[in-house]
């Protein structure tokens, strides 16, 4: 019996689908399809499959074509699957014409021609309308959303915003983006959904009346500093049946995701402290060091430390302390916020003026999960126990600057019924402008 395998992640099914496996049917006697899992295609960069996996293999499994569907969730896995199965041939579309030549050291590798001028990333893109997006502000973000943006279907970005004429024109003149200078709400009537990116206490104002015009906001962190305004903002977007998403990087990032499973799985006993570290040395000259109300290292990094704290161990804490390190004109250089729990305890470090060990450290009652710099991407981590020799490693893939898996949890969230997500919820934005809330108070009182 000549067995045949094929592999892909079959999204939207489509006649290109069909017909690469009734021709890989037919080139044996029996057909293995390989699916991919969700979790598979978001490490290797396909971030906006719409179809779950059990929904690709159902629809694999109506045409009756294939024998056995298995499914693909690692890399290096096809040579396993071709020795464990017996294959003769593997076969995919010419689209990977040479990709795969490497199994030929296993069985007969065949490219069947694809069929034209059709794909899933078509279907995708004609299913949902492209979202207009605007960029506000035109600093260092932008040009970084400009460059991630290109790998999330369906976004695109044609306008920008900032009312500083000079560094605008500068911005339209590199990317050929028109600019708009004084004009907010001009801006706003030619884009469906914002990107704010603009100076920590402009964020608020930008997204309020972006909600209010009726578009989607995607906004750099912190959206705004009191909780009553990030209550407020939230309650709007509610309202309005409009997408508010904050942009931290990190809560998106699949790695991240698998961080926080793997340390509630059980693996390391109750969780009963979490540390969290993040310094990045700004220059003496920069906003960050020399902007006193707005500047400085919480408001720059906190949000970043207290979300794998908010994540592990809830919102509800007991107390909240924060100590920080200032420099003369009373801007912080280095921050700590300690946080006690019923059952559990937690720290978060920042700094842009004081130098430590980037690092997550999620202690538990049989081990622990230790994430270095820079955990805030989560590249890897690893767990490990009283056995010292007893480490297990994981390595999740990390795309680009990892902008990429914001904005297209943003645009699945515009394009889906879901306009709220589990990544990072209101209770946990709301729980960190408290702490910042008293942070300010503490700053105004300097
Ligand atoms: N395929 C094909 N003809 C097409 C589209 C896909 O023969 N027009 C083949 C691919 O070569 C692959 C299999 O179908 O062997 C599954 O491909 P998959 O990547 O799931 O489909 P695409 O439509 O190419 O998806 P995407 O646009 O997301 O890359």
């Amino acid at each position: 019996m000549k067995k045949v395998i094929t592999y892909g992640t079959f999204d939207l099914f489509h006649q290109g689908h069909l017909n690469i496996l009734s021709r890989a049917r037919k080139l044996g006697d029996y057909l293995i399809v390989g699916v991919t899992t969700e979790h598979f295609d978001e490490m290797r960069g396909k971030v906006n499959v719409i179809d779950s996996t059990l929904e690709r293999i159902e629809n694999v499994r109506k045409t009756g074509l294939a024998d056995e569907i298995i499914i693909e969730d690692h890399e290096g896995q096809k040579i396993e699957d071709i020795q464990k199965y017996n294959i003769d041939i593997f076969t995919v579309g010419s689209d990977w014409m040479g990709t795969f030549d490497y199994l030929n050291n296993f069985c007969q590798v065949i490219y069947l021609e694809r069929t034209p001028d059709i794909s899933s990333t078509m279907l995708r893109k004609s299913r949902f309308q492209i979202i207009n997006v605007g960029i506000v502000g035109t600093g260092r973000m932008a040009p970084r959303f400009l460059e991630e943006d290109k790998y999330v279907s369906g976004i695109h970005i044609v306008c920008a915003y900032n009312p500083e004429r000079e560094s605008g024109d500068l911005f339209r003149e590199k990317y050929e983006i028109p600019v708009y200078h004084e004009e907010y709400q001009q801006f706003l009537d030619h884009v469906d959904a914002v990107y704010i990116a603009s100076p920590n206490e402009t964020h608020y104002g930008y997204a309020k009346q972006a909600l209010q015009a009726g578009k989607h906001v995607l906004s750099e962190n912190p959206v705004a500093m009191s909780k009553c305004d990030v209550e407020e903002l939230y309650d709007l977007a509610e309202e309005k049946n409009l997408v508010l998403l904050e942009g931290i990087k990190t809560a998106y990032c699949p790695g991240f995701q698998q961080l926080l499973n793997t340390a509630q799985s059980g693996k390391i006993g109750e969780i009963k402290d979490v540390e969290a570290c993040f310094t990045r040395l700004a220059d003496v000259e920069s906003r960050e060091r020399t902007d006193a109300e707005f500047g400085g290292a919480f408001l720059e990094y906190a949000a970043y430390t207290l979300l794998p704290i908010f994540k592990l161990l809830g919102t509800q804490y007991k107390k909240v302390e924060i100590y920080s390190i200032l420099d003369e004109k009373g801007m912080d250089l280095y921050t700590k916020i300690q946080l006690i729990y019923e059952q559990g305890m937690a720290t978060a470090k920042c700094g842009v003026g004081v130098k430590s060990e980037g690092q997550l450290v999620i202690a538990g009652t049989n081990g622990y999960v230790l994430a270095e710099s820079p955990w805030w991407l989560t590249r890897k981590y690893m767990v490990r126990y009283e056995n010292p020799n007893v480490i297990d490693v994981f390595e999740p893939k990390f795309q680009g600057d990892g902008l990429r898996y914001e904005i297209s949890e943003f645009a699945s969230k515009i394009n889906g019924l879901e306009r709220n997500t589990y990544k990072l919820t209101k209770e946990e934005i709301v729980a960190m402008s408290e702490i910042t809330e008293i942070f300010m108070e503490k700053r105004k009182k300097k």
